[in-house]
């Protein structure tokens, strides 16, 4: 790979990267939820445009419908996100399909920007299943990190759905003997057990919003959220040290992103993903 362009990220997962790398590298960028600053997180046209914006990788939370179904859904419940109520645990997916998961995001960027309210146009609900179909139809390798949200009253089958939808599309290995693209994120180091148990050739990552490195054997991939980076800067060779990539979360601004560069670490999880890439610039850490 060359250190002078800007080259996407292979479908693997990072190798380890020492932190005697040279600096000439910088980060991976993923898309929190898509472009989700830009367009209403967690729809098909977030990760669309991620794509397009040139992302390495998406990242996805998923939770189970009360009929079995994986979705793209950050919270326990519906509200904040659509013009429906209730928990996604307790609602089928064709209720689920009926809700507008669009409208609110410009209710909300008027808000933060403090101009009148506006509507954004309508968006579907995402499901998992539609969201590995853009992956693997994508022009070029795209890695997907799908968070499983815990605690649920779905437990441990929400990494079993998730293992029988990556196998329905040949994810669940990677090409050649290597590593699936996809990785499997959570906080919950039981989740990560259970994942490392049902799909054994992904890379899984310890996400923390605690300075602690403590994770499941297994887990290859630390995911500190940015706090921790800044307060805890020493973490990141230390992860590095023991084998672990590093992944930090939720990195939107130039001085975190620089931050996150000059630490070394090897992906930055963003809500703005073309602003990540031009900010970062270089090379990807590979
Ligand atoms: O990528 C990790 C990050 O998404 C974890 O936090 O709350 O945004 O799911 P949250
Ligand atoms: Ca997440």
């Amino acid at each position: 790979m060359s250190l002078l362009t800007f080259e996407p990220r292979p479908a693997t997962p990072p190798r380890f990267k020492h932190p005697a790398t040279p600096r000439a590298l910088v980060p991976a960028v993923v898309a929190h939820r898509g472009s989700s600053a830009q367009l209403p997180e967690h729809t098909l046209a977030a990760y669309e445009t991620a794509i397009t914006d040139g992302a390495h990788g998406l990242e996805a939370d998923v939770r189970l419908t009360r009929d079995g179904h994986l979705v793209c859904v950050h919270d326990r419940r519906v509200d904040r996100t659509s013009n429906g109520r209730g928990a996604v645990s307790e609602l089928d997916l064709a209720t689920l399909s009926t809700l507008d998961f669009g409208s609110w995001h410009g209710r909300e960027r008027a808000r933060q920007q403090q101009e009148p309210p506006r509507s954004a146009a309508p968006q579907q609900l995402l499901t998992l299943e539609r969201l590995l179909e853009l992956v693997c139809s994508a022009s070029r390798p795209v890695s997907l990190a799908v968070e499983t949200k815990h605690p649920t009253r779905w437990s441990g089958l929400v990494e079993r759905e998730l293992a029988h939808q990556l196998a329905r599309f040949g994810l669940l290995r990677g090409r050649d003997g290597q590593l699936s693209q996809v990785r499997v994120m959570s906080f919950s180091s039981v989740a990560l057990r259970r994942a490392r148990a049902l799909m054994p050739a992904l890379a899984l990552v310890q996400l923390t919003t605690r300075p602690s490195l403590l994770a499941p054997s297994g887990t290859s991939v630390w995911g500190p959220s940015i706090d921790v980076l800044r307060r805890h800067p020493e973490l990141v060779g230390q992860a590095q040290a023991r084998g672990r990539a590093v992944h930090v979360w939720t990195v939107d601004t130039r001085s975190d992103l620089e931050l996150s560069r000059d630490l070394g670490v090897d992906a930055v999880i963003t809500n703005r993903p073309a602003f990540a890439l031009d900010a970062l610039g270089g090379s990807v850490a590979a």
